[in-house]
């Protein structure tokens, strides 16, 4: 977990559930970004647009539970 992040800033609360899955759905392609870089309502448009990056990789969309826990996430830390 610690070395996906390793060259970006480390994410907030790392050690919550929704950290965990953030950095893990979120981190595969590209680093997780720093929730802080974006508004509540910018998250939840670029999780929605992930869904088309997740389909063109041969991806399932995400899972219900993972797209609350992550944008649950990205809420609370949002900028
Ligand atoms: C299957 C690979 C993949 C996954 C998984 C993925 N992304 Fe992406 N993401 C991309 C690609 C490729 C781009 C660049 C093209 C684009 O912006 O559509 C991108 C771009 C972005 C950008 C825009 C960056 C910029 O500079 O404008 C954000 C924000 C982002 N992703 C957030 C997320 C979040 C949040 C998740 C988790 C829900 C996620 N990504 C999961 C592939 C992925």
């Amino acid at each position: 977990m610690l070395l996906a992040t390793a060259c970006a800033r480390p994410l907030p609360d790392p050690e919550s559930p929704g950290a965990q899955v953030y950095a893990a759905q979120c981190g595969m392609c590209h680093r997780a970004y720093d929730p802080g870089l974006m508004t509540p309502a910018m998250w939840e448009i670029q999780v929605s647009r992930m869904d088309e990056q997740r389909a063109r990789r041969g991806l399932p969309p995400l899972a219900d539970g993972d797209r609350r826990a992550i944008l649950d996430y990205l809420r609370a830390h949002a900028g």
